[in-house]
């Protein structure tokens, strides 16, 4: 048993006399330099969406897809941060975050996808990262967060090679102009959505249907990543470079159920292995290239060299785990079925709350990829409705998410994971893609008619944590309010 197991095992015995899971008992564990920050993209707040020069995206026609959003919204104003930008950064100035991440929208800097770059849309994101700079925030830039300009998908999108290179060309010039004000880069936001709900599922742009679309898109997904990384390197020498996966990690419906526990290796495999392994290892699992349908990946030589570049971190989005087992009638691989947690508190998304996955997941990472890891999302919707005299959200639920999550990086530093910071999933109340608006993220409130915003409980209470953890004195989170003492 090495060390960081033992610490790991040590770690995991919940002891109920020290509170929920025994934050207040992790000493130090959150170094001063350790970043807490909050995370928005550009399509879900920016709104201004032809302003300046930016061509529609996939989401602008996917929204005016008839059925496609749940309450039949876009993303033409969102939050207004496009004219609004000053303000929020202040926001999030006085939360006392210390990052900010958020992404730049493609069709605003290459509106027609690839060639001319627009100098209109990188001012803008120039004042943002100099804005964030001048209030002390360290900005974290994510450079693909699903806003693909639509001229791109007109010509195959992710299923086209061409998309990878065009994406390479659209990064550099980012990189060009903004260089190393931005502490850190992200290639793409979870590729697993874009590929798997863009291209097969139909629940994200561009709304396909097709399992061999799916395919070429992940891998083409992670080309423009390994593409982007040299020219990211080049111009921006003293920044991060990383990419930001999304994980909801699998546990066997039935703990000691041998084909629960093969359904978990195969939903990993199919969701989770299929990024990860070409990423640190070189190479699709064997599995998926086995059971991969049609023409499968279009891998070209020397591909798989430039995806499996050395990243500086890794982001990981965490808000949930699921349940599986293996498809009673068999069925295509990987022939799983997931199961609601019965009796275990869910979000208003019906996502389980489970702390537990987190501190798992940052361990294993750790282990595979062994490179700093950012906790890149984390958070909740809730209902919202308790809100007391002065208009203040009074939201204990998000609270105690967050409460209950920062713990579990805690013990996933605790056992040796090597957390360099956390991000708050949202900054604001937001367009939640194919729920529009109806389900809200935010830490601060926003009313979408005066734009208003009004920081939730969960902003007040998460600025207090934030403070107290660059005090060194988060450790006196007291488990029961939530308040620091
Ligand atoms: C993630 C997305 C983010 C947000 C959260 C709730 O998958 O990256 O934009 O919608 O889910």
């Amino acid at each position: 048993m090495s060390d960081a197991d033992r610490a790991y095992d040590r770690a995991s015995t919940h002891d109920p006399a020290h509170g929920v899971d025994g934050v207040d008992r992790v000493d130090g564990v959150f170094p001063p330099d350790f970043l807490w920050g909050a995370a928005t993209s550009s399509f879900q707040i920016e709104g201004s969406t032809t302003a300046d020069g930016r061509s529609p995206s996939i989401w602008d026609t996917f929204c005016a897809t008839p059925g496609a959003i749940l309450d039949g919204s876009d993303g033409t104003t969102a939050c207004d941060h496009y004219r609004r930008w000053a303000d929020d950064l202040d926001l999030i100035a006085e939360l006392g975050f210390a990052a900010y991440r958020f992404s730049i929208a493609w069709p605003r800097v290459v509106p027609g996808g690839r060639g001319t770059v627009n100098a209109a849309g990188l001012d803008f994101y120039e004042r943002l990262v100099d804005g964030a700079l001048a209030r002390g925030l360290t900005p974290h830039a994510t450079l693909y967060h699903w806003d693909l300009p639509q001229v791109l998908e007109d010509d195959g999108g992710w299923t086209n090679r061409d998309t990878a290179s065009a994406f390479a060309d659209y990064a550099e010039a980012v990189a060009a102009r903004l260089g190393d004000r931005v502490a850190a880069y992200a290639t793409l936001n979870e590729p697993w959505c874009s590929a798997f709900l863009g291209y097969d599922y139909g629940e994200h742009a561009p709304g396909r249907r097709e399992p061999e679309a799916r395919q070429r898109a992940v891998h083409h997904l992670l080309l423009a990543h390994g593409f982007a990384l040299p020219r990211l390197r080049a111009h921006a020498g003293r920044s991060r470079h990383g990419i930001v996966l999304n994980f909801t990690p699998a546990y066997p419906l039935r703990p000691h159920d041998h084909l629960d526990q093969e359904a978990v290796r195969r939903h990993e495999t199919y969701n989770h292995d299929v990024f990860l392994a070409p990423l640190f290892e070189g190479s699709y699992p064997s599995e998926v290239l086995d059971h991969a349908i049609g023409g499968g990946y279009p891998i070209e030589h020397g591909d798989m060299q430039l995806i499996s570049a050395p990243l500086d971190f890794l982001g990981v989005n965490y808000y949930t785990r699921c349940l599986v087992s293996l498809a009673p009638s068999g069925g295509a691989w990987p022939a799983v079925t997931t199961h609601r947690s019965e009796g275990a508190e869910h979000t208003a998304m019906q996502w389980e709350v489970y702390p537990d996955a987190l501190r798992d997941l940052l361990v294993d990472l750790h282990r595979r990829a062994n490179l700093p890891l950012y906790v890149t999302e984390n958070g909740a919707a809730y209902h919202d409705q308790s809100v007391d005299g002065a208009g203040v959200i009074q939201d204990h639920d998000r609270w105690e998410y967050y409460k209950r999550h920062i713990a579990a990086v805690a013990r996933a530093r605790a056992a040796g994971a090597d957390v360099r910071g956390y991000f708050a999933w949202s900054l604001l109340d937001n367009f939640e893609w194919a729920y529009g608006y109806t389900k809200r993220f935010g830490i601060v409130h926003v009313d979408y008619d005066t734009q208003a915003r009004t920081p939730k409980l969960s902003a007040t209470l998460l600025s207090e944590a934030v403070r107290a953890a660059a005090r060194g004195v988060l450790n006196d989170v007291n488990p029961v309010t939530g308040r620091t003492v």
